[in-house]
């Protein structure tokens, strides 16, 4: 293999320039030409494609966002638009590909090994939903994103002695919320993996209030329903003063964490490995601190699973 592509795809995550610039450097390092691929599987299609060098991705592991744009692109799903991408990648000599995103990005990336293109999987998503690593890229940062977010509406809820509502992203997963709730203590986390009983969450409000606590946090993920609906509920029942605070986007941009800068250029570096050695068609990851690597067809049929242990000591330490 003489000259790989590389793209970012789906929502943008923070550690994906990081996960771009570690691509970029161990390919070169080892003599690999790499082309970047701007605005994911959309830019594919269209030959939006550039060489980078060493110097395109000087200045950029401490940045948010992706040099390489990215989006949803909804032509890739079809066997023509998965074509025109061949194509392309045949017409710039393309042998091999790195797509950095999240699950919907790894679909893409499937449908490439199966049509015989190889492809590596790098996860980059806030969400942490993705099986076959601990972490995603991306994960960390935003978590202490909303972690800053939940401390400043700390300040002003006890002040007000009020409860709040906070909704954080996730799409369908409730890692953001319950490891931000954990680390907030929050009284009572709300997340799809987990039903919840709405007399119970009152109950605890109640407890709380009664033996004098001058606020509530209340965390619900995104994929449970709206925040502001909930908060509405919650009002109505209680009588206690109830806002609400959607942080949305603000979750997906900043510069990473160390944490993430390290992981992305593990993972980043791993792909290019896997395909020098000949892999196709596996996703990177990290487990227990090991770097491994996994059918991206597994992790796509696998169910994310949420630790319910953690979830589990948040009631216990938030009574
Ligand atoms: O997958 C990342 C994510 O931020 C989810 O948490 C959220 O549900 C979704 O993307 C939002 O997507 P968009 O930016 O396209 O509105």
């Amino acid at each position: 293999m003489k000259r790989i592509g590389v793209l970012t795809s789906g929502g943008d995550s923070p550690g994906m320039n990081a996960a771009i610039r570690a691509v970029v450097r161990k390919a070169i390092y080892h003599d690999i030409e790499v082309y970047g691929i701007y605005y994911g599987y959309s830019g594919l299609i269209t030959g939006q494609i550039e060489k980078l060098e060493i110097g395109s991705v000087g200045d950029i592991i401490h940045r948010g966002g992706t040099i390489l744009y990215t989006a949803r692109c909804e032509e890739f799903r079809t066997e023509a638009g998965q074509a025109k991408a061949i194509e392309q990648l045949n017409k710039f000599g393309i042998e091999g590909l790195v797509v950095i995103g999240g699950d919907g990005s790894f679909r893409g990336a499937e449908k490439l090994t199966e049509h015989g293109f190889p492809t590596i999987g790098v996860p980059g998503t806030i969400d942490n939903d993705i099986p076959g690593t601990d972490f995603t890229i991306g994960f960390d940062t935003a978590l202490n994103t909303v972690i800053k977010a939940i401390d400043q509406i700390r300040d002003t809820a006890t002040s007000h002695e009020r409860t709040y509502v906070i909704e954080v992203m996730g799409r369908n997963a409730g890692d953001l919320a319950l490891w931000s709730g954990l680390a907030d203590g929050a009284e009572t986390i709300i997340i799809p993996e987990v039903e919840y009983d709405m007399n119970d969450v009152v109950k605890r409000l109640r407890r709380g209030h009664e033996r004098g606590k001058k606020h509530s946090i209340i965390i619900v993920a995104e994929g449970v329903g709206s925040g502001i609906d909930f908060a509405k509920k919650i009002q109505d029942t209680t009588q206690l003063e109830t806002r609400v605070t959607v942080l949305g986007h603000i979750q997906r941009g900043g510069s990473p964490t160390g944490f993430d800068r390290v992981l992305a250029s593990r993972l980043g570096a791993k792909a290019v490995d896997l395909l020098l050695n000949g892999v196709a068609g596996q996703m990177v990851g990290m487990e227990s601190n090991v770097i491994v690597a996994h059918p991206i067809a597994e992790a796509l049929a696998k169910e994310h699973e949420i630790d319910l242990e953690m979830y589990q000591l948040s009631q216990e330490l938030s009574i």
